[in-house]
């Protein structure tokens, strides 16, 4: 069995963090999601992988790289232009060969992994087996209809009058039967070769097409409130480790984690919180659920509930919260100016301050 990752795309819900970098590596606790997903599939047995990358390339094959580092063999395969999930399938078409394969969204997250899916999909005689999780908004997602037998029945790509709360989740198993549901389908509405519709097509053709629902959390991490949430499961199993400097003024209660050569003093971190390598804490309060990355500053600030990346700096900033900052950002107190703010951000940006 080999994987099929999906690490293209455009990421315009994540805009302005998308502009400059891959969504598919934005951190949760501080690791890449996609990082999560590769991991995935190597405890699911899985070792030649192919990557399918776009715009972001550089990026994506920087921080992976050939992939031993998760015991991965990795082929980066190039996408001129995000076609579709369904058009991901017919350029890897060579690097799958006849081989049954997973295919795995590079920006979702399944706290269960994928090994149960997988050893499902061996030991079934099937051409698709796909994953379902009931979600409150499916208007989102692919969304699937069941029978009364749970056999699907419908599929439908981001319908705006959803027939059930059944989205389907960003992992599929796959015989070789797809290559030809891919080259047979048509562009949808939105200009893409939707997967949805090529297991649609494998369903009119007769072929056995089985689905799963996913009880486990799972999320599609394309927005800025399931980055958050995300972030709090993964730091909801943190064990408390610290490798970095505490001074006798901090105090740190519940489970946190702090890198190698950070610095915390005068300081409140309330975990479970992650402080990434080399980022010093001073006179501030962390709140829970928070992930600040590797060598950010934090002085006379209070962040909680937030993601912070890597070398960016808070200073003299209280109540921020619910917020998604990123890389080599400043973000600092109007000096002289009372009850005013000075903004300088990025386009597509959303900044909410207080009235
Ligand atoms: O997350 C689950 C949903 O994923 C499913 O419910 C939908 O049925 C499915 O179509 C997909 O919808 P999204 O709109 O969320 O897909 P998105 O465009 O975000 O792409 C998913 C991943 O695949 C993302 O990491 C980018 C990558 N991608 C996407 C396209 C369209 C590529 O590498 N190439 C592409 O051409």
């Amino acid at each position: 069995m080999k994987a099929l990752v999906l690490a293209g795309g455009k990421g315009t819900r994540l805009r302005p963090l998308t502009h400059t970098s891959a969504k598919q590596l934005v951190p949760v606790a501080n690791k890449p999601v996609l990082f999560y997903g590769l991991e995935a599939i190597r405890e699911a047995g899985i070792t030649s992988v192919g990557v399918i990358v776009g715009d972001t390339a550089h990026e994506i094959r920087e921080a992976v790289g050939d992939g031993s580092a998760f015991g991965l063999d990795i082929t980066y395969i190039e996408q001129e232009a995000p076609l579709g999930l369904a058009h991901c399938v017919l350029i890897a078409r060579e690097f799958l060969a006849d081989d049954p394969f997973v295919m795995y969204l590079g920006d979702n997250f399944l706290i269960d992994g994928i090994t149960g899916l997988v050893d499902a999909f061996d030991a079934a005689d099937c051409d698709a087996r796909i994953l379902l999780t009931r979600v409150a908004e499916p208007q989102f997602y692919g969304v699937a209809e069941l029978g009364p037998d749970g056999e699907i029945v419908a599929l439908e790509e981001k319908p705006v009058n959803p027939r059930s709360d059944l989205a389907i989740v960003g992992v599929y198993t796959f015989s070789p039967a797809i290559h030809e549901a891919v080259r047979a389908i048509g562009p949808s509405a939105r200009g893409e070769l939707e997967i949805t519709d090529a297991i649609k097509w494998l369903i009119d053709a007769g072929h056995r097409v089985q689905s799963h629902l996913v009880t486990g959390y799972w999320k599609d991490t394309g927005r800025l409130e399931d980055m958050l949430e995300c972030n709090r499961i993964v730091l909801e199993a943190i064990e408390h480790d610290c490798r970095g400097t505490v001074d006798g003024l901090s105090e740190i209660t519940g489970r946190v984690v702090i890198g190698p050569g950070a610095v915390v003093e005068n300081s409140v971190i309330r975990g479970p919180a992650v402080i990434g390598a080399d980022t010093k804490i001073d006179r501030s309060y962390i709140g829970p659920y928070t992930s600040i990355g590797d060598g950010c500053t934090v002085e006379e600030a209070e962040v909680e509930y937030s993601i912070v990346l890597g070398e960016s700096a808070i200073r003299g900033v209280g109540g921020l919260s619910r917020s998604l900052i990123g890389r080599n950002v400043e973000v600092t107190k109007a000096a002289g100016v009372p009850n005013a703010c000075q903004l300088m951000v990025g386009d597509h940006s959303k900044v909410q301050v207080r009235a």
